[in-house]
């Protein structure tokens, strides 16, 4: 199993769902950036589970430790160890799940590769394994702001069929985008977004929707054509996050409905260097940071846990009606956004580094 992501800036994960713990070791950190406990909190606080009403009822604290790579606060350019312990595990909610495979999650194809799975939970396809990834994506996302001045904000930019209007990418913010538990900084459509999960909860339902992102203030340069191209290390990157089905940088598909007179981005002089007026582009040519915001969305489906009965067969194939217990998500994208931008700052702090060896 693939459970190490990056060359130079590697984050290797590890933990199931109901396991004992939940975590990270990020190794190739720099040394003497500073580094604290209260730096991974924050933003695991806006993954966690539990935070709002739109979210699982699962209470988990998520505490983080750095077990090593730190002193007195500064990396000390060894393995960072970050661990989070499992707290609110409840195994005997998933004893329906041992006779039958959930439909469209990930018990079927894990007991068909393993020949076993950790039934309880979902095991290391359950959004707990997200976690570790938020934590070292701070870390990355400490080093790309403190070394380089980037900044990465995600928000949500749709739940099911309600979509928020463009949000202007150089102004977006972190406070504006938890203004609303949906996490969404357009408030009327916030509204409505949060209305629409309320619905779907009470129905015993989930819905899907689309999680956007900005990278502000990456320099031109970063990407290594041709199969290490910054948009097919994001996709790959995001297409990684469970229960995602789509990702798309720049005009996207929407590009493939345009013409290259409308779509193309004409050079600007831009305080000493060239830029471009408009960034269909999407902040990357050639699979190369050009300067501009790197832009990119994320499709997630309706999480497939719903409270429903629904037709279905046992691992025997015999018919069976599959009532799911537990707690679960009735839709992910608010508790996304941390991920989608941890994920884009591993990326980012990998080909940052790999950069900086090339000139
Ligand atoms: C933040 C987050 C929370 C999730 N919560 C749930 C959940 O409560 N119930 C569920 O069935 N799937 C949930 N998922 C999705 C499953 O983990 C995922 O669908 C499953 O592992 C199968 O993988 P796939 O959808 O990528 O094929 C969640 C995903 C994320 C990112």
């Amino acid at each position: 199993m693939s459970s190490s992501f990056g060359t130079v800036f590697k984050a290797t994960t590890f933990g199931e769902s109901h396991c004992a713990g939940v975590g990270v070791v990020v190794d190739g950190c720099p040394p003497r950036l500073p580094l604290t406990e209260a730096d991974v909190q924050r933003q695991l606080d806006r993954r966690r589970p539990g935070q709002s009403r739109l979210s699982t009822d699962r209470n988990e604290t998520d505490t983080v430790r750095i077990l090593s790579g730190t002193e007195n606060g500064l990396t000390l350019g060894t393995p960072i160890a970050l661990l989070v312990p499992n707290r609110d595990q409840r195994p005997a909610d998933y004893a329906s799940m041992q006779q039958a495979p959930r439909p469209s999650h990930a018990d079927y194809t894990y007991q068909m590769k393993y020949g076993i799975r950790a039934a309880s939970g979902g095991g290391r396809s359950s959004a707990r394994e997200t976690l570790a990834r938020v934590a070292a994506g701070t870390v990355a996302e400490k080093l790309l702001r403190e070394r380089f001045g980037v900044e990465i904000v995600a928000w949500v930019g749709a739940v099911g069929d309600v979509d928020a209007p463009e949000v202007d990418v150089l102004t977006v913010d972190r406070a504006g985008v938890d203004r609303f538990d949906v996490r969404c900084p357009h408030a009327e459509s916030a509204g409505r977004m949060m209305a629409e999960i309320a619905r779907v909860k009470a129905a015993s339902d989930s819905v899907g929707g689309v999680v956007a992102c900005v990278c502000r203030n990456a320099p031109a340069g970063w990407g290594e054509p041709v199969f290490g191209k910054t948009e097919a290390l994001l996709a790959q990157a995001m297409l990684s996050i469970p229960a995602t089905k789509g990702f798309e940088i720049g005009s996207g598909f929407a590009g493939a409905r345009m013409r290259g007179s409308t779509h193309n981005d004409p050079f600007v002089g831009k305080a000493g260097r060239l830029g471009t007026l408009t960034n269909r582009s999407g902040g990357v040519q050639g699979g190369i940071t050009n300067g501009e915001p790197i832009v990119f969305r994320v499709a997630f489906k309706p999480p497939a846990t719903i409270g429903q009965a629904q037709a279905t067969v046992d691992f025997d194939g015999a018919p069976v009606t599959f009532e799911a217990r537990g707690r679960h998500d009735p839709c992910v994208v608010p508790r996304a956004v941390p991920i989608v931008e941890s994920m884009a700052a591993l990326v980012l702090a990998d080909l940052a580094l790999i950069q900086s060896t090339r000139k």
